[in-house]
């Protein structure tokens, strides 16, 4: 057995602060021995979603904070680690600049090797934290700036299947929430009153749900349900059965697709045996965990779901990068920058639309 490598791991991508210190342990998966998340859900809450100059002036004044509090919970020093691993991309660039920067700064005076993470890479491998996961398996990532079906080949190795041609799952979410006035986070907003409501009341239109592979689009759901706002009159009843429907939507759309990416990985990679990991924030959103279940059980897959506390950003996924790439020599130079777009098949055809903030 070699030495068990420790990793200081630090996260400002978007909206949430966030450090951990992790450690390798002999099962193959990670000890934690710290995971701070500060979020910043109570600034943006008045404006319905991320304000970026609001998000980097919240990361400035918590980040010092929050890796202090990260590094003592650990009771490592920075003596101790082996070496920083910093989100890089993609993201806000206001933003992942003072994660980079502060990470290269102690990696710099500490002497320690560091690693620019790109911050899919983190969801992509963050099965691992909990979990040994035999390489290739498919991987759903559904967050609120993305939503990919991709085949994890190792570390470094991507290849997309398929992606949203316009909204990301999450911000159609935010954005359906934000309609309805259920609330801020979106996601969870909908979830918990659409519960309240009768999922087949609104028939809305399922985009693409037909066309050959396994792209998405939310923008012409996203606009049904604006339409059918503005006849309702902000009455509760009727707000909650269109968040229901409009949950109901999602789902039927996911399982197709999610049928199709299974059947093109099982072709890719000649191998029957599937598994399929769903991360990102909106894989907390119980029927959609239940809904894929119900999937894998009808076509024989496996599921495996991040814990809840792994699924949304985090910074314990950006250390457990940080380590396995490590592990393969892939550190980088200090001069590393801050990246908007950066996807993890740089094969893979560029789909501009306006919900792909990638
Ligand atoms: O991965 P994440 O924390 O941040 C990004 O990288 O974007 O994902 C945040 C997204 C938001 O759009 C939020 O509304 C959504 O995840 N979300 C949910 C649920 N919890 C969080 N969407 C649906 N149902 C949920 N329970
Ligand atoms: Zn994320």
């Amino acid at each position: 057995m070699g030495k068990k490598i420790t990793f200081l791991g630090i996260e400002t991508s978007c909206d949430e602060t966030a450090a951990s210190v992790i450690k390798e342990n002999e099962k193959g998966t990670a000890d934690i021995l710290s995971n701070i998340v500060s979020s910043q859900i109570e600034q943006h809450k008045k404006f319905g979603g991320v304000v970026p100059e609001l998000a980097a002036r919240a990361h400035l004044e918590n980040i010092e904070f929050i890796i202090e509090r990260a590094l003592k919970e650990s009771k490592i020093s920075i003596k101790e680690i082996d070496g920083v691993a910093a989100t890089a991309g993609p993201g806000l660039i206001v933003c992942l600049t003072i994660g980079l920067n502060i990470g290269k700064a102690i990696a710099a005076f500490s002497n320690k090797p560091f690693i620019g993470v790109n911050h899919l890479e983190g969801h992509a491998l963050s099965p691992g934290l909990e979990n040994k996961i035999e390489f290739p398996y498919l991987l759903l990532l559904i967050s609120g700036g993305h939503t990919q079906y991709l085949i994890v080949k190792d570390v470094n190795h991507y290849e997309q299947l398929g992606t949203t041609i316009d909204d990301a799952l999450g911000e159609a979410f935010d954005k359906t929430a934000k309609m309805l006035d259920l609330g801020y986070p979106g996601g969870p907003a909908v979830e918990k009153f659409a519960k309240l409501g009768d999922a087949n009341y609104f028939k809305l239109p399922e985009p693409i749900i037909n066309r050959a592979g396994c792209n998405l689009s939310f923008a012409g759901l996203k606009t049904a349900v604006l339409r059918e706002s503005k006849k309702i009159n902000g009455e509760n009843k009727l707000k909650y059965n269109l968040a229901a429907s409009f949950q109901k939507t999602i789902n039927k759309i996911l399982y197709k697709k999610t049928k199709v990416a299974v059947d093109m990985f099982r072709k890719k990679t000649k191998k029957e045996n599937c598994k399929l990991i769903v991360a990102g924030g909106v894989a907390a959103n119980e029927t959609i965990r239940n809904n894929l279940y119900s999937l894998s059980k009808e076509i024989g897959f496996k599921t495996v779901y991040p814990d809840l506390k792994f699924c949304g950003d985090n910074a314990a996924m950006i250390a457990w990068a940080g380590i396995k790439r490590f592990k393969k020599n892939l550190t980088d130079n200090i001069e590393i920058s801050a990246k908007s777009r950066w996807p993890l098949d740089k094969e893979a055809p560029y789909m501009k639309g306006p919900g792909l903030k990638l």
